[in-house]
């Protein structure tokens, strides 16, 4: 198989664990036979710098003719406590969600078995949880009206769904519940807002159309508690774009560190992966962050883009025979760790390179 694979490493760690997800991509299309070919491009606060603006057009462009998207982080610490900042490295991301039609994120929260004791969360509240989270991704407050009035004094974000945006994510998680636990959690707080009783309506009819398919509506206060005392109560999960925002950073913990995450967007063409941390600024550069999240997002992009099953399962066979034997780096390891079984992000990353060739009998590089 012949694919062209934009790689988008953006700010802070980013650069660090895209570089292991690339890393794998590439053993996995030596070991299999594909030939993926690499073209990078620039976002965030690094494209800022280079050229004024968070998402240049020649990133966009490149995106828009390739197969998939690696995606790092963007974000940098000078803005955060910079209310007044007008150009921010989060527009680059929104507006290629937004251009890029990308309005499906996936985020799977699974718990490898190896990290029961990693997560501030008791062993036996999360053996087994399961969960796949649908966030919708190119509308609600984060795409409605904003501005100020009264003088500066006044400050509005609008929160706004349309009919077809939810029906088009409902369906995608009502089709992905059919091949797993049959049930759909969708999070509203239809109670309070407008935009979530047009969101309960929609889904209430999508839901018609899948009679095998359990359906619960819960109020996200409700729901951000119930993943804590209950994961596995969770199959899908169906929600908007800062519901869901909020609720995956929380369900994190349930898959032991944030560093373990990976997400799929995707829509109507070409889809994005990306692990679900952000740019760390704080352990930047020191070759300690987990790649082990934007390797999971390669084992996404090879299943979902590419439809390459086998090439996929092989990466996470990877992780986890990693993991089994002894492998962390410092957000994922504990008091039981062995020192020298700590490990930086690009050690780490080899080390699944490695035992994803093993794995399929191909020759271990040194
Ligand atoms: C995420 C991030 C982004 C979001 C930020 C960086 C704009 O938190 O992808 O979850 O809020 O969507
Ligand atoms: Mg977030």
């Amino acid at each position: 198989m012949k694919k062209k694979i934009v790689i988008l490493p953006g700010d802070g760690i980013g650069k660090e664990v895209t570089a292991c997800g690339k890393k794998v991509l590439e053993q996995v299309a030596e070991c299999f036979g594909h030939q993926f070919s690499f073209d990078y491009a620039t976002i965030g606060h690094e494209a800022i710098e280079a050229t004024g603006t968070p998402l240049p057009d020649a990133s966009l462009e490149k995106m828009k003719n390739c197969d998939a998207v690696l995606f790092g982080a963007v974000g940098h610490p000078k803005y955060d406590n910079d209310p007044s900042a007008k150009v921010r490295p989060e527009q680059g991301l929104l507006k290629m969600r937004k251009e890029l039609g990308l309005y499906a994120n996936l985020r799977p929260i699974k718990l490898f078995d190896e990290l029961l004791g990693a997560s501030s969360i008791k062993p036996e509240i999360l053996k087994g949880a399961d969960i796949l989270f649908f966030r919708e991704l190119t509308g609600d407050v984060y795409f409605g009206e904003r501005g100020r009035k009264d003088e500066g004094k006044t400050a509005y974000d609008t929160m706004i769904y349309s009919r077809y945006e939810v029906e088009r994510i409902a369906h995608k998680a009502f089709k992905a519940a059919l091949t797993r636990g049959k049930k759909v959690t969708s999070v509203d707080k239809a109670n309070v807002l407008e935009s979530s009783r047009l969101w309960r309506e929609v889904v209430q009819d999508v839901a018609r159309q899948y009679p095998d398919v359990e359906v619960e509506h819960m109020f996200v206060d409700a729901a951000a508690m119930k993943l804590i005392q209950n994961p596995r109560g969770f199959d899908v999960v169906v929600t908007g774009n800062l519901f869901g925002d909020i609720l995956t950073d929380e369900a994190s913990q349930i898959a032991g560190s944030m560093g373990m995450l990976a997400s799929a967007s995707i829509g109507d063409t070409v889809g994005l992966y990306e692990p679900i941390h952000g740019s760390a600024h704080d352990i930047t550069g020191k070759g300690i962050a987990n790649p082990l999240a934007s390797i999971l997002s390669a084992a996404l992009l090879l299943d979902i883009s590419f439809g390459l099953k086998e090439e996929s399962e092989t990466v996470i066979k990877a992780v986890e025979k990693t993991l089994r034997e002894g492998y962390r780096t410092r957000d994922i390891a504990d008091a039981t760790t062995a020192h020298e079984k700590i490990l930086g992000t690009e050690v780490m990353g080899n080390v699944v390179c490695n035992n994803a060739r093993m794995l399929v009998n191909c020759q271990v590089a040194v």
